[in-house]
């Protein structure tokens, strides 16, 4: 399944997260792939609310942490890969126990860990199209 979907301001962005995450359940994998700026921290903001997590719990800078753990009815670890490089050090993270667990994963800059990434997993890209529009593609696969 697949839909694309425009916003016009993180708001949007924000709300199209929500109603996304309150479809989500223990296990689900969010990949975000996207460049720095197109809003996957924005668009996770609104999934960690719709899981239940308050928004201000929410990293909303660029974060230095690899991972962070948000806890609510259903954990959530947010991952962003974005200062790896490598394969290798990916790998050493040991993202597949995150993975694995009853735990709901959202990924940023998903398409460094490539064939890491569960077949079952929820991608999502979004492209930058003007200063405040964004174009989400949002796909699941059949499982
Ligand atoms: N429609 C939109 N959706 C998401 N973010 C938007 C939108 N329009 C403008 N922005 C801005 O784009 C930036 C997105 O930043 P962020 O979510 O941190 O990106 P990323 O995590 O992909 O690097 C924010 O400054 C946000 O205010
Ligand atoms: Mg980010």
């Amino acid at each position: 399944m697949e839909k694309i979907v425009s916003t016009e301001s993180p708001e949007e962005t924000q709300t199209l997260g929500e109603e996304l995450g309150r479809t989500l359940k223990a296990g689900d994998v969010v990949a975000l792939i996207g460049d720095l700026g197109s809003g996957k921290t924005c668009l996770t903001q609104g999934i960690a609310r719709g899981i239940g997590i308050a928004p201000g719990e929410v990293v909303s800078s660029p974060s230095y942490i690899l991972i962070n753990e948000y806890d609510g009815e259903i954990p959530i670890y947010h991952i962003d890969l974005y200062r790896l490089e490598t394969f290798a050090e990916i790998a050493e993270l040991g993202l597949g126990e995150y993975m694995n667990s009853d735990g709901i994963c959202i990924i940023e800059w998903a398409e460094r860990m490539a064939e890491g990434l569960p077949d079952t997993c929820i991608k999502i890209h979004i492209a930058w199209e003007d200063e405040n529009t964004r174009s989400i593609k949002i796909q699941h696969s059949l499982s």
